[in-house]
Formats: C-alpha cells, structure tokens, sequence
C-alpha cells in the first residue's frame, strides 16, 4: 500500500521503516531538514536498536523516501500522523498545535477516499474534533485513531509485532479498520488481538496504559519507603506479589523512578484533560504517582549525603548511566540525570558517563563532566550511583571496581547489584528499599 508518515520523530521513523518493512511504499515528511537528510541516508539520529538495519534496506530499496514537501505524500491512500504533544510548560496539558498544524497541511493533498490514521497521543476529544473538520474540508476522506504503544529500545518489534491493534473509528465506518486490517496484514495473521471501537477509547487507552504503568511503578516506589523504614526488602516483596497473576511482576521495580518522553508527560496530560471535564478530583491521584515518582529521585540525593558523612561538597560522585532507561539514548525527563544536576548543585564533583546518552545529556545539560568509560568515571569516586541500569553496569565487578574508587561506596539506584557480593568486597551498598 502507498502511505505518508508525518512527522518523523522517534515514533514517526521507526514507524515509517517498519511500514517499508512490511513491504509497503512509504513516504515520510518531516519539517526538520537535519531529520529528513539523516533518515534519507538511511541514518536514524537517535539510537534505537535494529533501527538502522530496517532503515538503510528500505531506503536503499526506494520503498521508503523522505521529504520536508507534504505535497509528496499526495499519492499515498493511508496517512499517519505522527507527529509529537509535548507538554505545556504553563499547565503541563499536551500541546496539540504540531498535529493541528500537520493535519492542516495534509487536507489540500488528500486524496479520494483517503485514510487518515492519528498516531500521536492526544488529549481526549482530539479525534473527534479533526473528523469533523474533515467531515467539512475533506467530505470522502475518513479519520481512524490507531493509538501506538512502542517502548523504546524495543520500538521496532513492537511496531512490526505489537501486543495489541486498537482501531477508533467513527460509527458505522467499517471500511477503516479493513483499510488497516490490509496494512497491518502480517499481525493480525499471527493473531494480534485487534480492538475495534470509537475515537474517545481509543485516545483513552494509550494516556490510560501509561498512567497505570506510572501508578505500578509509583506504588512499589512507596512500598520501598516502607520498607526502608521496617527493615523490609522491596524487591522480595515485588517477587512475592508478582506471583499473583492478576497484579504481575513487570513494572514493580522500585528504584529512581520513571522518565522519558511519555510517562512524565503522558500523566500530566491526562490530570490537565480531566481538569478540564470536570474530574480533576478523581484523577488527584495522578498528580500523586508523579510526586512520588520526583521525590525518588531527591531521596536517592538525600542518602547520597547521607552516605557522604552530611555533606556532598567537593566529594566526586560517578553516576552510571543517564538515559532514562538502558538501550536508549534519551535524557528527556531522566531521572539519572536530574540527580546528577542535583548533586551537582549540593557542590559534589559529579562525573556522568553513559553508553549511548552523553550526547543528549551534554546538549541539555553541558556545565555538567562527562566522561566516555565507566573505568574513567570510577576513577577516585567517594560514591558511585548506579541511575540505568545497562548490561555493562549490572555486570560490574565489584572487586574491579573497588580498586579503582576512592571509597567503596555505591548506591544501586535500580536494585539490580547483588548485595551480598558488594559487601563482601568490601563496599557500602545501598539499594532502593533493600534490607
Ligand atoms: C512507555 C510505554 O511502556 C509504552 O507502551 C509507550 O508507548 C511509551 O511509554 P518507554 O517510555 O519507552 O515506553 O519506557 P518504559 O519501558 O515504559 O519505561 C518507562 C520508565 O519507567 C523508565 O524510566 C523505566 O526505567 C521506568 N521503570 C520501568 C521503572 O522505574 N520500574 C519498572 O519496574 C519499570
């Protein structure tokens, strides 16, 4: 099938590539020059693994081409909107003008009987206002939600197989879903579950699955409080609890708390869109997940001082990793980093490296020292904190690492060291929540 991806950021190129992939004709338009030059030449400007092989095969085939032109995606029968909601900085809603703007630009070139398909997480209402407005400028073209749920670093499979399929569609259009049901061919024979409904729970299932992941992480963040104030040990009480199929394991690892281009934003959103129908008291517990998810992060700085006899000034801290979570080179929204700039801010020397982040986080934050190898960051540090948990800081040795630290002291920022072996080479260890 011939379709157009607009708005070719972290969603929009994996899903572009992906689609080529599948062996469609796709077209990516972006108005960000640096973006389209770099994923024309078959270079995604941002790590995501299994990206470039998917990305460099369709482009070189000539099944996937990218432009800054929208008029390019005039051919195309299926257009997905893929652009970014990022959140307001004065009521933290998600900021719907890039996709009003996108769909604006894209009603001139539609064609006959085109689909257009929202990708982007949108407030609530979002969908059924641009129908109507479709339903006016552009009367044989339809308008389905297909709500995408990627996790980076795992963004490719789970656009080429993801768990579910979730159409919103206007009443009575049973052509949309076959549209997708085509496109999405491969899936649905390999037996996706497909949800087909109308736009508001369609819009509602992606802000609904992220608060409730948000909420599961915030809750077992609590429960490591607890614990820390009984003697009790999070992460046996998560494994005990996740025995229980109906509550599960995943999502239940108490540590420095959740980031990243969604989560975050995604709860704030939802908190603002309740506001405004009228159920901001039902929905107080979000601002709460969130609060606790932040005070995470300046308890890990608290124990820091802690751990440095009162005071951080003028101790070298080395803290692991910066992304917001490991495979992935995104620093928005980190907690890794948030705490590195705090400490910073108590006057510590803090030294930050990362295996794919440094870029982005110098970018963000540059008066703060970064260094390429962990060797270099442990080097003389009086307290190592582990903030992501990537293979190569899991796997640290502790006998290795002692003997290039000035004090064996570390915080497991992400419960994922073996206690047991760090204190029997002789460091402090502290975790989240751990006995
Ligand atoms: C999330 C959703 O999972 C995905 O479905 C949606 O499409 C986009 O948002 P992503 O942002 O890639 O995906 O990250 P995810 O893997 O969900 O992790 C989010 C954050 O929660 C990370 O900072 C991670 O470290 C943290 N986390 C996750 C925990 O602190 N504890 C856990 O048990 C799990």
């Amino acid at each position: 099938m011939r379709i157009s991806v607009i708005g070719c950021g972290y969603l929009g190129a994996v899903h572009a590539a992906a689609m080529a992939e599948l062996g469609h004709e796709v077209v990516g338009i972006d108005v960000d020059e640096r973006k389209i030059a770099a994923l024309a030449g078959g270079k995604p400007f941002f790590f995501e693994p299994g990206l470039p092989e998917i990305l460099s095969s369709a482009t070189a085939s000539g099944r996937l081409r990218f432009s800054t032109d929208i008029a390019e995606a005039a051919e195309a029968e299926v257009h997905f909107l893929a652009v970014g909601t990022p959140q307001s900085a004065e009521t933290g809603a998600a900021d719907v003008s890039f996709v009003d703007a996108a769909f604006t630009a894209l009603l001139p070139h539609l064609a006959d009987g085109a689909l257009v398909v929202g990708k982007s997480t949108v407030p609530v209402g979002t969908a059924g206002r641009l129908a109507e407005q479709l339903g006016s400028d552009a009367p044989s073209a339809r308008l389905v939600w297909n709500p995408e749920f990627l996790r980076e670093g795992f963004a490719v499979s789970d656009t080429l197989s993801p768990d579910r399929l979730v159409y919103g569609v206007a009443e009575g259009d049973d052509h949309a879903a076959s549209v997708l049901d085509r496109l999405y061919r491969a899936a649905i024979e390999a037996g996706t579950p497909r949800i087909v409904t109308d736009y508001a729970t369609a819009e509602l299932v992606k802000v609904a699955s992220n608060a409730f992941l948000a909420t599961k992480i915030s809750f077992i963040n609590a429960m490591s409080q607890i614990a820390e104030a009984t003697g009790a040990d999070v992460t046996a009480l998560a494994d005990a609890m996740g025995h229980d199929d109906r509550i599960g394991r995943r999502f239940l690892n108490a540590g420095v708390g959740f980031g990243g281009g969604c989560l975050p934003k995604d709860i704030r959103g939802f908190i603002a869109r309740a506001d405004e129908l009228g159920l901001g008291d039902t929905f107080a517990f979000l601002g709460e997940v969130d609060e606790i998810n932040l005070r995470q992060r300046r308890r890990v700085v608290d124990l820091a001082v802690q751990d440095l006899d009162g005071s951080a000034d003028g101790k070298r801290i080395a803290v692991l990793g910066v992304t917001f979570k490991p495979d992935s080179d995104d620093v928005r929204d980190s907690p890794a980093l948030d705490i590195a700039v705090q400490l910073q801010g108590l006057g510590a020397d803090v030294v930050i490296t990362d295996p794919e982040g440094l870029d982005n986080a110098r970018a963000r934050v540059p008066g703060l020292a970064s260094v390429p190898t962990t060797r270099e960051a442990l080097l003389g540090a009086d307290l190592v904190i582990l903030a992501t948990e990537w293979r190569e800081y899991r796997t640290l040795d502790p006998e290795a690492a002692g003997r290039l630290v000035g004090e064996r002291r570390i915080i497991d920022g992400r419960n994922v060291l073996d206690p047991a072996a760090w204190r029997a080479a002789g460091w402090h260890y502290r975790g989240i929540g751990r006995s």
